[in-house]
């Protein structure tokens, strides 16, 4: 097991999660529930994109920023057998097929799918509108589409901009690859929103709730581990952008525009 799943209270065999997770106590509450399972509040976010645009069988997937692939497991329970997974890194999962390519690089090709899901992924891209236009050319002309990503608050100010701007790109966030409101950039892209859902509370303070009960029980040795020191400025990350209301973490979905 990898330390950054051991030190999130991962068990059992992987692949593991590796999202913020959505730390509500259950899908109808606002209320908060820290001390469940990582694996619980992750699947949670999961799931909540397959929700979004009713993914079902026969739908054929393709997953962006995929990760291990612990989502497979969830998707199968769907009833989705045709998944395509997309990560730059190397897949740790048998049974799907496997792109190890940047979802801001070009892709190989592919074939159109039914439904494109990015699990708590795409705010690492370089280029968002970039994205996008993928998504846009490899969805069937029914297709559907889910994603969670950043979006910046519209109404700050230029000096609040460059200063947040700064902030994320410490964090490695690129400017370009977060969500700036627009939704020409989709339009552009052949794509048309149906909702966007603000999981601020769910996922950036749920997140950092839950690095804060989480270090109770993490070992003192492993506290100097770079996992850990990752996982804690994380956490201290999403606290301070829910708190400055500059950035909301949404989950986007809608369908591919009829052109
Ligand atoms: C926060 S993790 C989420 C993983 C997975 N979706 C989950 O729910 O467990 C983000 C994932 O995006 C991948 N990723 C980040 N930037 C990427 C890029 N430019 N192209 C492809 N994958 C990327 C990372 O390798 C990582 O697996």
């Amino acid at each position: 097991m990898d330390t950054q799943s051991r030190l999130l209270g991962a068990q059992g065999p992987g692949p593991y999660w590796g999202n913020l997770g959505d730390w509500r106590a259950s899908f109808d509450t606002p209320q908060l529930d820290v001390t469940q399972a990582y694996a619980e509040a992750a699947r949670r976010l999961a799931y909540q994109h397959a929700r979004a645009i009713d993914l079902a069988a026969p739908d054929q997937l393709l997953e962006l920023g995929a990760g291990q692939g612990a989502s497979l497991a969830l998707w199968a329970e769907l009833g989705i057998d045709s998944v395509i997974t997309m990560d730059r890194q190397r897949a740790r999962h048998a049974g799907s097929r496997h792109i190890a390519c940047a979802f801001d690089a070009p892709w190989p090709a592919l074939p159109l799918v039914d439904a494109v899901i990015a699990v708590d992924a795409l705010y690492h891209a370089r280029d968002f509108a970039a994205v996008l236009q993928r998504i846009g050319q490899h969805l069937m002309p029914s297709g559907r589409w889910a994603m969670t990503t950043l979006e910046i608050n519209p109404a700050l100010s230029g000096t609040e901009k460059r200063a947040l701007a700064l902030q994320l790109r410490a964090c490695r966030i690129a400017w370009a690859g977060v969500w700036h409101g627009s939704t020409d950039i989709f339009h552009a892209a052949g794509l048309q929103i149906s909702g966007v859902e603000d999981l601020s509370e769910a996922v950036l303070s749920g997140f950092a709730e839950a690095i804060g009960h989480r270090a109770k029980a993490v070992r003192w040795i492993d506290t100097c581990h770079p996992a850990w020191v990752k996982l804690s400025l994380t956490a201290r990350l999403c606290r301070h952008l829910v708190n400055s209301g500059k950035v909301r973490y949404v989950l986007i979905s809608g369908n591919a525009a009829r052109r």
